[in-house]
């Protein structure tokens, strides 16, 4: 298995919207499809996607974690990018037609499948910059994965960006590819240049999330991290850890808070990434103004540990599933 998200299974399920209708699904082989180069969505990047896993248990069956509120997030992401609108009932099917069709390729614990719904516009019109695509794909493809940040689970270094935003005030919360390709730049020069993982993006000061990842801080027992205003993704692990840490009598606490907060919280605290991919993953490090501050000794902070495990062990099957997240 090669890096994450470069590897792919051999099957995807694939809808075509026109005439104001989807298509019935279908199984296609993972392959190149025919898209005009007038394609609306090559011109005006009218694109959202999800991401969620499966996982085998040892039962050998597998199982999806909250596809239903990626469902939920993906429709939203649509009406933001006045794409046509999947039913939840389609992409329900689709989710589960795209796994089970290569549930032989599925990899076992602590591996997943990771699965991207993925809505374009492909009508054919550059005329359309104030029009909205009247047709659409929509697939789900599926790639096995492991761990996102390579080198498995370690401390990560992030570079604090005070001048970039990773998305529009209003667009953040739409997981659309313009977000992610005007991170990139920064993303590269904070990798290239300070040798950082990420970058947190913190505009005039306000501390928001990284490219991929939401983010949290823990100090001592508060739990805290950006509250959701439109220019951060609503996270569904973010909410799951959310949940987890209230039960165990964490105060979870949303809010805006800045740079010279969090600095100034560091040495007793704990910080960590929360996505899909990211799953949780620590944070070490945090490069300010040519700085390097360390969070907490600049080691795996213990509750993030076990805060990853309390999740892993719910998607994983060995631990109670109180919440009904397991489909
Ligand atoms: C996810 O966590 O599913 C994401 O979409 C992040 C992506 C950069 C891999």
């Amino acid at each position: 298995m090669g890096a994450f998200g470069k590897d792919f299974t051999s099957l995807m399920a694939f809808s075509r919207y026109s005439d104001n209708q989807w298509q019935t699904p279908s199984l296609q082989p993972l392959d190149d499809f025919k898209l005009t180069p007038a394609s609306h969505v090559l011109h005006y990047a009218s694109t959202c996607f999800e991401g969620l896993k499966a996982y085998r248990w040892a039962d050998g069956r597998i199982r999806l974690f909250r596809y239903r509120d990626n469902i939920k997030r993906l429709r939203a992401s649509a009406k933001a990018l006045c794409l046509p609108i999947p039913d939840e009932a389609l992409l329900d099917t689709m989710i589960k037609q795209a796994v089970l069709a290569v549930e032989s390729e599925i990899p076992d614990l602590p591996k997943s499948l990771y699965i991207r719904p993925t809505l374009i516009g492909t009508e054919t019109n550059i005329g359309a910059a104030g029009r909205a695509s009247s047709e659409a794909y929509l697939y789900i493809m599926t790639s096995p994965v492991g761990d996102y940040f390579s080198g498995g689970i370690r401390p990560l270094k992030l570079l604090i960006d005070e001048l970039n935003m990773r998305s529009t005030p209003t667009f953040g919360q739409v997981k659309t590819g313009g977000n992610y390709a005007a991170a990139l730049s920064s993303v590269i020069r904070a990798r290239e240049q300070y040798g950082a993982d990420q970058v947190l993006y913190c505009p005039q000061g306000n501390v928001q999330e990284t490219g991929a990842a939401n983010f949290f801080v823990l100090k001592s027992k508060t739990l805290i991290t950006k509250k959701l205003d439109g220019s951060i993704l609503p996270g569904i692990t973010r909410d799951s850890i959310m949940q987890l840490a209230e039960n165990q009598g964490f105060e979870v606490v949303e809010r805006d808070f800045t740079v010279k907060e969090l600095i100034s919280w560091l040495p007793e605290s704990e910080a960590f990434l929360s996505g899909t991919a990211a799953v949780i993953s620590p944070v070490g490090h945090l490069i300010h103004n040519n700085k390097t501050h360390a969070v907490g000794n600049g080691e795996i902070g213990q509750h993030t540990l076990a805060f990853r495990k309390q999740l892993t062990d719910i998607q994983h099957g060995q631990a109670e599933d109180n919440n009904s997240w397991i489909t």
